[in-house]
């Protein structure tokens, strides 16, 4: 196997196929719903009625969809590389849970997730599958008002940076699926992989914003790539 330990940044194109909206796409979430309403602090604190009901929207959609070929490759990818003394870390910005539900067992939710609650006060965090209204209460401290979706929003800190720079350092290769390369910190990723020298790959529908800094480049949907590029890299 040439490459044995691995690092994948997916994005929101390989949950499309599954048919979850992307957001930079014509007609795409951002456009519908603009993002510094219902994702910042900001917004948060104008109108939480609205942001709640915008994740729940996104909640409730979570529960008509199902993984397709692309995350269940990169499951298969996890457990071939383990098997052989490797490693993969998957690194998502996505907020759905198909890679999990395709059987990805570690996943790094950079951004949070939808189906998590968080409390601003005492920050117990919490699993949560349907509708979350402003008043509810923190199941831990009981306080009302302050729960709160568990996803980053423009202007806070992604999760798990440290575990995610590590990695960076110690991979062979870093792989960019399904992402336009328009938000930072992740699409700073593949110039600090460049910086540690590792090879570079990305696949996606077109070319992204961040396109020219990787080594090599793939285009097409990513339910045929991903499978594809995982065969290869299993063979
Ligand atoms: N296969 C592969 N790539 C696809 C597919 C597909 N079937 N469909 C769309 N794409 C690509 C698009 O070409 C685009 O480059 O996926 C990318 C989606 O880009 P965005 O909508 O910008 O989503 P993403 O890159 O995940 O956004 C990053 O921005 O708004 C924030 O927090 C939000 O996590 C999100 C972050």
């Amino acid at each position: 196997m040439k490459y044995k330990n691995i690092v994948i940044l997916t994005g929101a194109g390989i949950s499309a196929e599954s048919g979850i909206d992307t957001f930079r796409a014509e007609g795409g979430l951002w456009e519908n719903y603009p993002v510094e309403q219902v994702a910042t602090p900001e917004g948060y604190a104008k109108d939480p009625d609205l942001v709640h009901h915008f994740y729940n929207l996104r909640r409730a959609a979570l529960k008509t969809v199902t993984p397709n070929p692309a995350h269940e490759a990169l499951a298969h990818l996890e457990t071939g590389l383990v098997k052989s003394g490797g490693c993969l870390t998957l690194i998502t910005q996505n907020v759905d849970d198909l890679h999990e539900r395709g059987g990805s067992k570690d996943v790094i939710h950079m951004h949070g997730i939808l189906t998590s609650m968080l409390c601003a006060v005492c920050e117990h965090r919490w699993e949560h599958y349907d509708d979350t209204q402003a008043n509810m209460p923190c199941p831990a401290c009981s306080v009302q008002n302050l729960c709160r979706p568990d996803i980053v929003w423009f202007g806070e800190m992604p999760y798990h940076m440290r575990r995610i720079e590590s990695a960076l350092a110690a991979c062979d290769l870093f792989v960019s699926i399904g992402t336009s390369g328009a938000v930072y910190p992740a699409a700073g990723f593949v110039q600090m992989a460049r910086g540690f020298n590792k090879a570079t790959l990305e696949l996606n529908l077109e070319s992204s914003q961040g396109s020219h800094y990787f080594q090599e480049n793939r285009l097409g949907p990513a339910s045929s790539l991903v499978p594809q590029w995982v065969d290869e890299v299993l063979k």
